[in-house]
């Protein structure tokens, strides 16, 4: 593999590290994290699922499709449209975007058990906006929850105590640093599928609580006993659940995933996906809890701005129109059943998880992390980004799927005989890559 055909693009990226700590601004987009040292990092533009780097080069991405954000396909001419008419006619404005109410009544007549919403631009802040307004509705400060749900101190603080607290919710190796010690002891974390755990954190803390909070599926379907407790302990002790859609909504069904589990929350919040890579966030609920929002002061100007709204509501009508929840579901499902066959063809042992239009799996072998790598680095020369994880999206097609398929068969073939030898990783080209947070040098 030679370094010169990713050559500005790293080149770039050196210059990056320096100038902007961490590199860049989201953890999943360094490339330490795919394939240190040849990741193309950087792109100069996008169509559908294609991608072009800064060399010109081309590649498929079957990896996270603008890390979960675009489930309609890069640069998508509706979409497109819809944003170019916000900007010609004033994207910022003294006054308010009349799409904020088109999107308002699109999304209650979505979620019929919704009579209000707020809106913000990002997962994580529109998160903190959700229990901020949990914690005014209920005057008490503890928030239990599980998954990943960004950056905030009120979720880093979980590692205050423990910090590893968080090490079993997404990405591991989160650090506190800088999150008041105060905190400390305001939230903590249960596991997906455990009521026996937060039943045990609702006898501890269930008198504190203000909020609890969890993904309605992320690996795997929620159980019907685990959602049926947390609702009916939630609503006895008068504690508001909130149901995080960043990444879960809309891909199972057009709206929030937790009306297919019969889960009534009395907040969901959507962010990432509901605008095809446009930044836009809404925070759903019921009359009751969203009226606090009056009262305790969550303000901004760029949460008024007409590009996320208007994006959001051209992005919900196409996912109405063309079903195209089915579509991703159709495609993450080719993706699934190629790798666990193609593993079993090529002698590997892998493990595969995760919805459909959200699949994932991992090497079991004590070296998964070199395996990866060396997964992404065969991919990469195939022209296709690709990481041990598939993030279906409307414009992938089966002709997609179907050469992505012939390439991992070819990938797993080369991973296989390098397991062989007894020393994988002497068959990669740069280091091994990241598995979580880590300082870079
Ligand atoms: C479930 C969930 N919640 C919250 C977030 C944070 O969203 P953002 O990165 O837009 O702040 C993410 C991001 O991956 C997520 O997957």
């Amino acid at each position: 593999m030679k370094k010169t055909i990713f050559g500005r693009s790293q080149k770039l990226y050196k210059k990056a590290k320096k100038l902007i700590p961490g590199g860049t601004q989201l953890l999943s987009k360094r490339p330490e994290m795919h394939l240190p040292e040849y990741w193309p990092a950087y792109y100069s533009r996008a169509k559908g699922c294609e991608v072009w780097d800064l060399d010109g080069k081309k590649y498929v991405d079957m990896s996270y499709m603008g890390i979960g954000s675009c489930l309609i396909g890069y640069a998508d001419d509706d979409i497109n449209r819809a944003v170019k008419s916000a900007v010609e006619k004033g994207s910022m404005n003294t006054l308010n975007a009349p799409e904020e109410v088109e999107l308002a009544e699109l999304l209650m007549k979505l979620h019929p058990w919704a009579r209000m919403v707020r809106y913000a631009r990002s997962g994580g802040e529109a998160m903190s906006q959700a229990v901020r307004i949990a914690r005014a509705k209920t005057g008490r400060d503890i928030v239990l929850f599980c998954g990943y749900h960004g950056w905030h101190d009120w979720y880093l603080s979980s590692n205050l105590a423990d910090r590893k607290s968080l090490d079993g919710h997404l990405l591991p190796g989160l650090s506190p640093h800088g999150v008041p010690r105060a905190l400390k002891g305001t939230s903590y974390p249960f596991n997906y599928n455990n009521t026996k755990q937060f039943l045990g954190l609702m006898r501890k803390y269930g008198k504190n609580t203000g909020a609890v909070i969890l993904e309605s599926i992320r690996n795997s379907e929620p159980e019907k006993e685990f959602v049926t407790t947390i609702r009916r302990e939630t609503k006895k002790r008068g504690i508001v659940l909130i149901v995080d859609e960043i990444t879960a909504g809309f891909r199972l069904n057009a709206g929030g995933a937790h009306m297919l589990y019969g889960l009534k929350p009395d907040i969901a919040v959507f962010a990432k996906g509901i605008s095809n890579g446009f930044p836009m966030a809404a925070i759903l609920g019921t009359g009751k809890v969203m009226e606090v929002a009056q009262g305790t002061f969550i303000s901004s100007t760029y949460w008024t701005d007409r590009i996320g709204p208007s994006a959001a509501v051209a992005t919900i009508k196409k996912f109405m129109k063309f079903k195209v929840h089915k579509h991703l579901v159709k495609m993450g499902k080719m993706v699934q059943n190629g790798w666990q066959k193609l593993a079993r063809d090529n002698g590997l042992e892998i493990h595969v998880g995760g919805m459909y239009p959200l699949g994932h799996f991992s090497f079991t072998h004590k070296k998964p992390l070199v395996l990866k790598t060396l997964f992404t680095q065969f991919m990469l020369v195939e022209g296709i980004l690709a990481t041990t994880a598939f993030y279906a999206s409307y414009a992938h097609k089966e002709k997609h799927v179907r050469k992505y398929l012939e390439a991992v068969n070819r990938a797993f073939r080369f991973i296989s005989k390098a397991v062989k030898t007894g020393k994988p990783e002497k068959f990669l080209a740069g280091p091994v890559c990241h598995s979580g947070f880590k300082r870079l040098t």
